[in-house]
């Protein structure tokens, strides 16, 4: 063995035992608050007001920082009133150093309230692994990108991305709901790359405005051509998402999330048990909601992250049992099958390996 790797060894057995990295990490971080052995970790550097009730943050990363792939989502946590709180968000690469993170204040949104009138320069946030599979295809097919409100950041991300790499070499067209106007965030970012690359084209539809724009359907498809050629992005709540879903089905591929989902489907009422085969318990749960929320209301703690549909930290095998997706709809009554239990809910007893 080399000298250096005799001396890596006892640097590494410290660094590897839990109690010391928090030993280190509490003294280096007082020479830097940025420096960790463990944590990915980033500092607001400048904050601003991006849209009505939107705000975005530039953040310098630390060097465990993982980038990920233009359009996936970073879990971001962070520390309010004593409680640690994690959440997902979509984060735009701008430089080797640094990301945007992009906020929609939501209504009673403890951690988007948080960022939109506490969070400030010099503040400290902790992040994961980027998950997500909306990313870039490998092939030149056209692309068109459909965000509701907040569903942009992603779409921001891709088009950064696309920038960056010369890849507006087929048609790209973006569209864009929001409530009112002065909702929609990055106008001036977007016109910028349209004024650049003839083959982008991006519309704003203004649902509240005087004069009102429809919500998504299939009517605003009737002038596209080659849709059976064109990958289709989506992100917005879940109902833009499945009315995406339906109405896009002839396109070449269609890559959706869906955030704010209804963890609740009014038509399914009764109970159902469940029996969680790891922990050896059985619980009942009502029908028709969330697998996830309805386990955490009996102070069962199951693992989980995005609670989207995304990261998979929330999935377990499902032994036997009908369950249905609140997303789309899709129900699924096959044993032996990984389920997502964020997003799913129980349609008939259920036994899974939790
Ligand atoms: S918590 Fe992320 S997929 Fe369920």
């Amino acid at each position: 063995m080399n000298a250096i790797a005799k001396l890596k060894k006892p640097f590494d057995a410290l660094t590897e035992s839990v109690v010391d990295q928090y030993a280190i990490n509490f003294w280096i971080q007082k020479l830097n608050p940025l420096w960790s052995v463990n944590q990915p970790l980033g500092k607001i550097v400048h904050k601003e007001v991006t849209a009505t009730d939107t705000i975005s943050l530039k953040i310098q990363v630390n060097r465990l920082f993982k980038f990920g792939e233009a359009g996936q989502h970073h879990p971001v946590y962070v520390v309010v009133n004593g409680i640690r709180y994690e959440r997902s968000y979509s984060l735009t690469q701008l430089d080797d150093q640094h990301v945007l993170l992009t906020v929609k204040k939501v209504n009673k949104g403890k951690i988007s309230n948080w960022f939109a009138n506490t969070a400030k320069t010099g503040d400290i946030i902790e992040f994961g692994q980027p998950f997500g599979d909306m990313t870039l295809p490998q092939d030149a097919s056209p692309l068109l990108l459909l965000a509701a409100g907040s569903g942009i950041t992603p779409m921001l991300s891709l088009l950064t991305e696309l920038n960056k790499q010369n890849g507006f070499n087929r048609p790209v067209q973006l569209w864009y709901w929001v409530k009112n106007n002065q909702d929609a965030a990055f106008v001036a970012r977007f016109q910028q790359i349209a004024d650049k690359h003839a083959d982008f084209s991006f519309k704003v539809f203004a649902t509240q405005a005087e004069q009102p724009a429809e919500r998504i359907n299939a009517s605003y498809l009737d002038n596209t051509q080659n849709l059976e050629q064109t990958t289709v992005y989506a992100c917005g709540p879940s109902g833009f998402v499945s009315t995406v879903e339906e109405i896009c089905s002839a396109a070449k591929a269609v890559k959706t999330e869906a955030f704010s989902m209804s963890l609740v489907d009014q038509s399914e009422i009764g109970f159902v048990n469940i029996i969680l085969t790891k922990t050896n318990k059985t619980v009942t749960i009502p029908k028709g909601q969330s697998i996830l929320s309805s386990l955490e209301q009996q102070n069962i703690k199951p693992n989980h992250g995005c609670r989207m549909g995304i990261c998979n930290k929330c999935a377990c095998n499902k032994v036997e049992g009908s369950t249905k997706n609140l997303v789309n709809g899709a129900q699924n009554a096959e044993p032996g099958n990984l389920l997502k239990i964020c997003v799913n809910s129980a349609q008939t007893d259920l036994v899974i390996d939790l």
